[in-house]
């Protein structure tokens, strides 16, 4: 039996991509899920294909985490259903826009930092009194390579995430001798919603992000999460970056059949 089994495990951004994999993953693995985002009817399909995959329950309802009051009525709807959390997935998010800042926009760059930074500091600051009494829990950040690399056009994008790594890192110092781990997971290229997200629903562009190349899968990602989280409680992965075998670096992803330049 899994060491997560009986677990409660509180996931937002679970309608689609990394956190809906993972709500399959946990729920594989016999974990109760609490699962968050704004799009309702794809969070009841994760967490029906959550409970096929073994979880003893999974719960979900409407999160918007760049809103105080929804990240507060969501956390008050949890303490309705358990008084633990036993690992959180801060995983909501996603890039708008692909501007330069000569040609960002505003409603972009404010979506980008209330979902991306402002809504892990929310949901962790609402969650944390269902953890801290309960030694071994484990805070999953999703981060990614543009944290740690700037590219052109990713400017509030990679400062959000830069912005992720080191709350990480403040969260690990404030929280040392509670027992909580908090884990950084930062990917590379996977394919999921996100270039859709990004490029406002043009498929085609969306399409060419991931051309020629193998990029990760949400089901990767979600396996990873399962891995740090079921470590012993004495060990703590505080940061892992995880790419495409395909991609190097962030400027240099190998993609097969292209014509040469
Ligand atoms: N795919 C990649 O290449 C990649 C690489 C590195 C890091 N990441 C990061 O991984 C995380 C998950 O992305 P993904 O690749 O799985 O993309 P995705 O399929 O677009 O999933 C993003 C999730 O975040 C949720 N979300 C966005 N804004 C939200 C808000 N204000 N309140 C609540 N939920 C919100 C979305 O749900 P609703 O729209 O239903 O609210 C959705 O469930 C993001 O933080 C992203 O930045 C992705």
């Amino acid at each position: 039996m899994s060491n997560l089994a009986n677990q409660w495990v509180l996931i937002t951004g679970a309608s689609s991509g990394f956190g809906a994999a993972a709500a399959q993953a946990f729920g594989a693995q016999g974990c109760n899920l609490l699962l968050g985002a704004r799009r309702v009817p794809q969070l009841e399909k994760a967490a029906n294909l959550a409970r096929q995959a073994g979880a003893p329950s999974a719960h979900f309802r409407a999160l918007d985490v760049a809103q105080t009051s929804s990240v507060e009525a969501f956390v008050d709807w949890v303490r309705t259903l358990t008084p633990r959390v036993d690992v959180l997935i801060n995983n909501a998010g996603g890039a708008h826009g692909l501007d330069t800042v000569a040609e960002g926009r505003d409603e972009d760059w404010e979506a980008m930092v209330q979902s991306n930074l402002l809504g892990l500091v929310r949901v962790t600051r609402a969650a944390l009194p269902l953890m801290v009494n309960h030694p071994g829990g484990t805070i999953i950040n999703v981060g990614s390579t543009a944290g740690h690399t700037a590219y052109e056009g990713g400017s509030v994008y990679c400062a959000c995430k830069a912005g992720e790594l080191q709350v990480s890192r403040s969260l690990r110092l404030e929280l040392c001798g509670t027992g909580l781990r908090v884990v950084s997971l930062d990917p590379g290229l996977a394919e999921t919603e996100f270039s859709l997200v990004r490029f406002k629903n043009d498929a085609a562009r969306a399409h060419r992000v991931y051309e020629g190349m193998t990029p990760l899968s949400a089901e990767d990602i979600a396996e990873t999460m399962v891995w740090v989280a079921s470590r012993p409680a004495h060990v703590c992965i505080d940061e892992l970056l995880i790419k495409p075998t395909d991609q190097a670096a962030m400027h240099k992803v190998f993609r097969r059949n292209q014509a040469p330049a």
